[in-house]
């Protein structure tokens, strides 16, 4: 029959390439499948899936030997990674894992590193708190909350459901829900924003509500974005190795490649609390 040889393409599938965390991993993963002879092909997605599914599709007419997707949304991307696998491509996803998802994968500890940040507000003396979360339907979003959960429920903290707002992942939605929590009574005294783009437009919020963080509220991020020192104030934020999960998720694809055919990996990287100035005592 007729055999198509594998290129030495890897194909890589990112949801918001305007967002610096997703560059990162495609540096790690960039640097690892350069020194491998492996070259990749970079596809954007908007957080769009349908535009997800056509890159799945037409990714295939390059041949690739391996595809490392971070998914736009909580989609069954099963058929497509089945059909991938057949023909013997491997897949491996990324910081968000789709619906049913049984293959390799590398996500960060985002229910730990959560709680350690939620933690430490809660030791600063802060008891009413916010949270601007990602996209209700991605893993890592809700491993998020839950981590924010864990250490209110540990310290029998209460919250309101309006206190937990959805947004998307950028600083648009991080400004307007955080205009929403402003105007909130009690307004909170710390806001937990799911990812630095969102605390970025927190703090525009701030700014234009002519509240100073973090003398009249704080903040608190995640990524620890290379911008989250830059922001005035500095901004607290948990660090999660996105490069590393780069470096992370070309290794296990190339040996796939190479025949590695073993159970199933799920690598979770360790997440790390930076601690700057975005975060006091309430006053
Ligand atoms: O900044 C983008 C966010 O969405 C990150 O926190 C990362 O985990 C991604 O999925």
């Amino acid at each position: 029959g007729l055999r198509l040889d594998k290129t030495n393409m890897i194909g890589m599938i990112i949801p918001d390439v305007t967002n610096p965390f997703f560059p990162a991993v495609v540096r790690g993963a960039e640097d690892v499948a350069f020194a491998n002879g492996y070259r990749l092909i970079l596809c954007n997605t908007d957080n769009d899936h349908s535009k997800e599914i056509v890159h799945l599709n037409e990714l295939r007419t390059f041949l690739p030997s391996g595809l490392i997707v971070i998914p736009s949304n909580f989609s069954d991307l099963t058929a497509q990674a089945e059909s991938y696998r057949k023909s013997g491509t491997a897949v491996v996803c990324v910081d968000r894992l789709p619906k049913g998802w049984d293959g390799d994968t590398v996500t960060a500890d985002n229910e730990k590193g959560a709680y350690e940040a939620t933690s430490y507000v809660l030791r600063q003396g802060h008891r009413q708190l916010a949270m601007v979360m990602g996209p209700r339907h991605l893993t890592n979003a809700q491993d998020r909350l839950a981590g924010f959960k864990r250490a209110l429920h540990e310290k029998k903290i209460p919250i309101g459901p309006e206190y937990i707002q959805e947004a998307s992942f950028d600083q648009h939605g991080g400004y307007a829900k955080t205009m929403l929590l402003l105007r909130m009574i009690p307004r909170p005294t710390v806001i937990f924003a799911a990812n630095d783009m969102i605390a970025f437009g927190a703090l525009l919020a701030f700014r234009e509500a002519g509240l100073h963080c973090p003398e009249d509220i704080s903040l608190i991020g995640f990524d620890n974005l290379q911008f989250a020192e830059m922001t005035s104030p500095p901004l607290s934020s948990v660090s999660q190795p996105g490069f590393q999960m780069g470096t992370s998720a070309a290794q296990i694809l190339i040996d796939r490649v190479r025949g590695d055919d073993g159970p199933a990996k799920h690598l979770v990287l360790e997440t790390a609390l930076k601690i700057r100035d975005s975060v006091a005592p309430p006053s």
